[in-house]
């Protein structure tokens, strides 16, 4: 077969049965390699499909400029499609992005502006803003904005679904993938689920991400939000493209077990994938292991090739710096709160400071969260309270509201003490983690120098 452009090369990858990292689970676990599309990964799909989409709806006209935000995959498929048709491409992208993606868009014509991380999407240097300021000021420029834009679901409903549907022969019963803007997970999870309602549909997430709670309880919780590693998948924001009627449950996984998981997947499957692809088959797995039965047919997606990550997951003086390499092995998060007996102690927003520091005096205790309801909206310590009555005695009689500083970071379960010990700073005292009944506790750097010295 001859193709007339890159981009009818697009589609129909290969669905691969996992050999090794599969170990102990019955049922068939398989993976859809997205790497062999051109642009090395599953966005090409809908970075072709947006600009289609735009070009029938007038939005893109010849001699254009496509501007979008972007991570690097989808600016990699929007790269190959204005190429094949004609168009110039701006891509903003934040500082988090391995040097690789940058290299490889420029490498094909594209601009990129680099942004910061950690700003709020709201912030007009956020990469989300600087996309949308381009777009107003430079004319006849098409913003495709990926996130809600629903042709990036609609292209996965066309291809992916029935590509997976096709090569299963219909017997896939559960279906995995790492949900970012979610047009990969929701656009294959409706057309699966419309050829069998009773098809499992698991969203990978990441710890720092707003999704899976979300999912859960219908609260956006901004506490939830931090600077995570992992590229590609969970969010601080709600993409339209994310249908949660779509996706049945959400597992997170940290980004060290996710680092770990792509080495594996390289080293013991052939499989030389990216970052989120480790997520995806960590999280998958961990799901298989309690739930699947012999008979179930469970496809996992891969979103993206290795290359980009060579300065990082497959980098081992990067895994050691972060330890995410260790030989040594840690207590988690879960090891040292199984010790802790007592409820946290807390305080609520309307609580007088003076109260507050009595409590925190009789309980012995330098730091503690602030509760609204149910809700961690806050954080008192010892020191930043002290700072502030020096400055101003009368602050006691001030409501704990008026003085208390960010809440302490939600980290997960299954973190190992390297990774926790990483979390803890001056602007962070102390981290909070979810028991398995959903009940808070507290980790300090007593609790970490206690498990270290065990
Ligand atoms: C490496 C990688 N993995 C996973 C995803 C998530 O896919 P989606 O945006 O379709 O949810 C992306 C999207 O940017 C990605 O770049």
């Amino acid at each position: 077969m001859i193709y007339n452009s890159i981009i009818e090369t697009i589609g129909n990858t290969p669905l691969l049965r996992l050999n090794k990292l599969n170990k102990g689970i019955k049922a068939t676990i398989l993976v859809k390699v997205e790497y062999f599309n051109p642009g090395n990964s599953v966005k090409d799909r809908m970075a072709v499909k947006m600009v289609e989409d735009a070009e029938k709806a007038g939005l893109l006209k010849p001699g254009g400029t496509i501007i979008e935000g972007t991570s690097g995959n989808t600016g990699m498929g929007l790269a190959l499609a204005a190429i094949a048709k004609g168009y110039k491409c701006i891509f903003t992208t934040t500082d988090k992005q391995s040097k690789e993606k940058m290299d490889v868009l420029r490498a094909l014509g594209a601009e990129v502006v680099v942004c910061p991380t950690n700003v709020a999407p709201t912030d007009p240097l956020s990469y989300y803003s600087t996309a949308a300021r381009l777009n107003k000021e430079i004319p006849n420029s098409f913003y495709p904005n990926q996130y809600d834009n629903l042709s990036n679901s609609v292209a996965h409903y066309e291809t992916t679904g029935p590509e997976i549907w096709k090569d299963t022969e219909g017997k896939v019963t559960h279906y995995a993938a790492g949900v970012g803007t979610g047009g990969t997970m929701c656009g294959v999870a409706k057309f699966l689920k419309e050829k069998n309602a009773s098809i499992k549909t698991i969203g990978i997430d990441t710890y720092g991400s707003v999704f899976k709670k979300y999912k859960e309880t219908g609260i956006f919780d901004e506490n939830e939000i931090y600077p995570y590693r992992t590229e590609g998948i969970g969010e601080d924001i709600l993409p339209k493209n994310v249908d949660f009627n779509l996706i049945d449950l959400f597992v997170k996984v940290t980004d060290k077990d996710a680092a770990v998981m792509t080495r594996r997947l390289a080293r013991e499957e052939g499989l030389f994938v990216g970052w989120s692809c480790g997520a995806a088959v960590h999280g998958a797995l961990e799901y298989a292991k309690e739930h699947l039965k012999e008979s179930d047919v469970m496809v996992i997606i891969l979103p993206d090739h290795g290359t980009r990550y060579l300065g990082k997951v497959y980098n081992d003086d990067w895994m050691k710096q972060h330890g995410y390499l260790e030989s040594k092995t840690f207590a988690t998060a879960r090891d040292i709160i199984s010790g802790q007996t007592n409820k946290v102690i807390t305080v609520s927003v309307s609580e007088k400071v003076g109260d507050a520091i009595a409590k925190m005096t009789k309980e012995g205790i330098s730091q503690v969260p602030v509760m609204e309801g149910n809700q961690v909206v806050g954080s008192l310590t010892d020191s930043n309270v002290l700072k502030l009555l020096i400055e101003d005695s009368t602050v006691k009689n001030k409501s704990v509201k008026e003085i208390m500083n960010a809440p302490f970071i939600f980290v997960g379960l299954d973190n190992t003490l390297d990774v926790l010990s990483s979390l803890i700073s001056k602007e962070n005292s102390a981290l909070l983690v979810h028991d398995d009944k959903e009940q808070i506790h507290i980790i300090t750097r007593a609790d970490l120098l206690q498990a270290i010295s065990k």
